[in-house]
């Protein structure tokens, strides 16, 4: 009996921690070096930047829709704004001048600050942000599109 139980408490050790550990282990040092070697990769857009501003334009209209609604839906307006921002960060290898690229990373921020707001459930700022990205659309549009 006793000498029984002895075995079932190490096999038990045995299942939840040795066994776990040495399939998870091998796994995690794998997936960081193969994120490290991903990582390490130069950027290379791989559709024309005329595709990631239609979605970025679909984006915003999908976010004037659900915060104009009598019941705003927050969750699709903060998937939106971190697709915007995210828009923004990829956009930043395409700059070929300082302006450019300070667009860019205004709406990296801006998105940020909209998903941000929108998990708040904070619908006067998520107008406000929504506005102010909106604005630096065009600011850069005024000087880089069609140029
Ligand atoms: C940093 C500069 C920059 C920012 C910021 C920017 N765009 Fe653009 N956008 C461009 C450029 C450059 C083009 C032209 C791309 C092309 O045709 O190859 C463009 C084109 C577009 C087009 C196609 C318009 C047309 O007539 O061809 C749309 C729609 C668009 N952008 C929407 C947006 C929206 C919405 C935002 C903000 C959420 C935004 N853009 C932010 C630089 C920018």
């Amino acid at each position: 009996m006793i000498s029984g139980r002895v075995i079932s408490r190490r096999t038990h050790i045995k299942n939840k921690i040795v066994l776990p550990l040495s399939i998870l282990l091998p796994c995690i040092l794998f997936g960081a070096a193969a994120q490290e070697r991903i990582f390490n990769e130069p950027y290379e857009q791989s559709v024309d930047l005329e595709y990631l501003m239609y979605a970025a334009d679909f984006a915003n209209e999908e976010i004037v829709y659900y915060s104009t609604r009598p019941k705003p839906s927050f969750d699709r307006i903060e998937t939106f704004a971190s697709l915007i921002a995210e828009i923004g960060n990829i956009n930043r290898y395409n700059a070929p001048k300082k302006d450019y690229l300070d667009w860019t990373t205004t709406q990296v921020d801006l998105g940020k600050q909209l998903a941000a707001a929108a998990k708040a459930k904070d619908l006067e700022k998520v107008k406000t942000l929504h506005q102010q990205l909106l604005n630096n659309c065009n600011a850069c549009h005024d000087k880089y599109l069609g140029h």
